[in-house]
């Protein structure tokens, strides 16, 4: 079986995240397309290179990106740093013939996204884009639903992305909450998985109106603990940095095709957790869906008879999409892990087999454009008084 060697940037939670696609694609997906080989960890914090060798199983580490895109024996860049650094490994990793799976958001802004767009059209080799939620079973069954007409013609999509981690003043300021490392800031983190999903399951979005705001302005600079989301101990609270990134984002759009929508993002809404839902009406019927439940797709037909009708719950399973790649029963569990193997698959399938995979960087520019309108909002001002 042919081999692919991966060369990792960023050893964080994406790093993380990967590497045990990388290892367990082939668990799933047997024979692979591909066996996916964890050859050489980059991270610029050298301890943190290291430990990711052992941990995540690969052979080799270093400390700068440039060493593994002129790497003549690596197949794959895989680009997990924080957003500021997407625009540079990707033109190197191009310009070096590398295939580049890039997290999201593609970037920091439009420019940085057309920039990627341009190098990956010319390139000739395969690009894809992290957005791994469209892969969860219960939206892939929910897209097989809308595409068979089951609900017939969309007429609006309602999609929300709620988390609480920085709800707290105390949670301490991270690249997470720097224009200058991240771009945006629910918008680009969370936003833009909405998005995506709303162009998967609906189509092209063709206006937009709304607002984002910033909540807390200041948070306090970590000097101890750990470095996890939310969960850090804040030993000195007089020491303060400004965040100058938007902590939520709401705002309504208009599709192609015709339907409505309206889309949010916050990470400060307490008791939310990974509160992603999706609400498609159609002429025929309704779709639901929460990833905090995402063994669940609840589905509501029209024509069924009138003193029978509500939402009736499906649990995804191996008789519905990728579920016979994973596990042998409905409601098992469906983890996040399931949807990055998923995605591993498809990449290193359409690498094998020459072909287009999505979303990828002509995706990830599109919802760089639906991102950089939102923010212009801002400035340009959408509201009227009463
Ligand atoms: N798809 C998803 O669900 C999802 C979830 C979280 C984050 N993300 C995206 O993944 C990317 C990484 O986020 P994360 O949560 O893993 O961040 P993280 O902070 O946990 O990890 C980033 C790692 O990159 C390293 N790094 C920073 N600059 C580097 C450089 N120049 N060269 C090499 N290594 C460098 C850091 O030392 C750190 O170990 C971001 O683009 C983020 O938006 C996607």
């Amino acid at each position: 079986m042919e081999e692919l060697k991966i060369a990792l940037i960023g050893a964080g939670f994406m790093g993380k995240a990967h590497s045990m696609a990388f290892a367990t694609m082939p668990m799933c997906y047997w024979p692979a397309p591909a066996l996916p080989v964890r050859d050489l960890v980059i991270d610029i914090d050298k301890d943190i290179a290291e430990e990711a060798m052992l941990r995540f199983g690969f052979s080799r580490f270093g400390t700068d990106w440039k060493q593994a895109v002129t790497d003549p024996s690596i197949d794959i860049i895989d680009i997990a740093t924080p957003n500021d650094m997407h625009l540079e490994i990707a033109i190197e990793a191009f310009k070096n013939g590398k295939h580049v799976f890039c997290e999201k958001p593609i970037a920091r802004n439009v420019a940085e996204a057309e920039q990627m767009y341009n190098a990956a059209k010319s390139s000739g080799v395969k690009h894809m884009l992290a957005f791994n939620y469209r892969r969860t079973p219960g939206v892939l069954l929910a897209k097989e639903i809308i595409e068979k007409g089951e609900i017939g013609s969309i007429q609006s999509f309602r999609g929300t992305y709620h988390q609480d981690w920085s709800a707290a003043q105390s949670t301490p300021i991270s690249w997470r909450f720097q224009k200058d490392i991240s771009g945006s800031g629910a918008l680009g983190d969370l936003g833009s998985h909405v998005i995506d999903l709303a162009r998967f399951l609906v189509s092209e979005i063709s206006h937009v109106t709304g607002y984002s705001n910033t909540l807390i302005g200041e948070r306090p600079i970590r000097c101890g603990g750990v470095d996890t989301i939310g969960n850090v101990q804040i030993q000195d609270r007089t020491r303060m940095a400004t965040v100058d990134v938007d902590d939520e984002v709401s705002f309504i759009c208009k599709f192609k095709n015709g339907a409505s929508g309206s889309i949010e993002a916050t990470r400060n809404a307490w008791g939310r957790n990974n509160f992603i839902t999706l609400e498609i009406y159609g002429d025929k019927g309704s779709i639901y869906f929460n990833y905090e439940n995402r063994d669940e797709l609840q589905v509501f037909y029209a024509d069924d008879p009138v003193n029978r009708r509500g939402f009736r719950t499906i649990y995804t399973g191996p008789a519905h999409p990728e579920g016979s790649a994973l596990w042998p029963i409905p409601a098992l569990g469906i983890g996040y892990i399931d949807t990055k193997i998923i995605e591993c698959h498809d990449f290193i399938q359409a690498i094998i087999e020459n072909k287009e995979v999505s979303p990828n960087f002509k995706d990830g520019f599109e919802i760089a454009k639906i991102c950089d309108a939102v923010q212009r909002l801002e400035d340009e001002g959408s509201w009227l008084s009463i």
